[in-house]
């Protein structure tokens, strides 16, 4: 099964709170998007972003010019459909990160939340950070949490990468300067526990 039947059967099985990765709000993302981009006029991409509530905290904190982009249709809709009228004013984008033409030098902060560490093949992980290099403006912020050294090897039945900060960082070379990592438990829908590891960097 390709990875967008995967996702879309995922979404359409699943609630939205069933999944391993489901918590009620991404409180370190938003804690980390604040102090990055304190400007509600920031232009901010999150990658992946599924049926989170990211989007939904975000427009709440005023945030005004976001961009969600998912593989999923199902998931796109289901959260589109949680922010009634609010969605009106998202940009949305049903793609895969590692081929869509995004615009370029547009975002001033590019967040992924478990997206990252799926990409298994050299070209996939290649292509996702020529995205960011090319989509995000000089200058600009990038915040991509996957799973730690400590995380699951597995998660909806994909394989992932594990990475610590310094092999998470060499994935995005030099031109990324690492300004912070931290790791972070989180505790899943089934009373079991992932440790994430969440890396700030800024582009040169
Ligand atoms: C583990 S979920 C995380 C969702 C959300 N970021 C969160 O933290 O709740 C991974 C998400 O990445 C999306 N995804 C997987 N591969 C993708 C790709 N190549 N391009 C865009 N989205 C992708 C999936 O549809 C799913 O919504």
């Amino acid at each position: 099964m390709d990875s967008k039947a995967h996702w879309e059967r995922v979404y359409r099985t699943k609630a939205p709170d069933a999944v391993s990765w489901y918590r009620q709000h991404l409180e370190t993302s938003l804690a980390l998007i604040e102090r990055a981009v304190p400007a509600r006029s920031a232009s901010i991409i999150d990658v992946g972003g599924g049926e989170s509530t990211l989007v939904d905290d975000m427009l709440g904190r005023g945030y005004n010019n976001i961009t969600v982009l998912d593989i999923s249709q199902a998931a796109i809709d289901v959260t589109k459909h949680r922010l009634g009228l609010a969605a009106e004013q998202v940009h949305w984008l049903v793609a895969d990160i590692t081929n869509v033409e995004l615009e370029p030098l547009t975002y001033d902060l590019w967040h992924d939340r478990a997206v990252f560490h799926f990409l298994s093949t050299v070209e996939q992980r290649t292509a996702y950070v020529r995205q960011v290099a090319r989509s995000v403006k000089p200058g600009g912020h990038i915040i991509v949490s996957t799973f730690g050294p400590e995380g699951p090897l597995k998660c909806s039945g994909l394989e992932v990468a594990r990475y610590d900060a310094e092999s998470l960082h060499r994935e995005f070379g030099a031109g990324f300067h690492l300004v912070e990592s931290s790791t972070e438990l989180h505790e899943t829908p089934f009373e079991t526990t992932q440790q994430f590891l969440y890396c700030y960097c800024r582009i040169e």
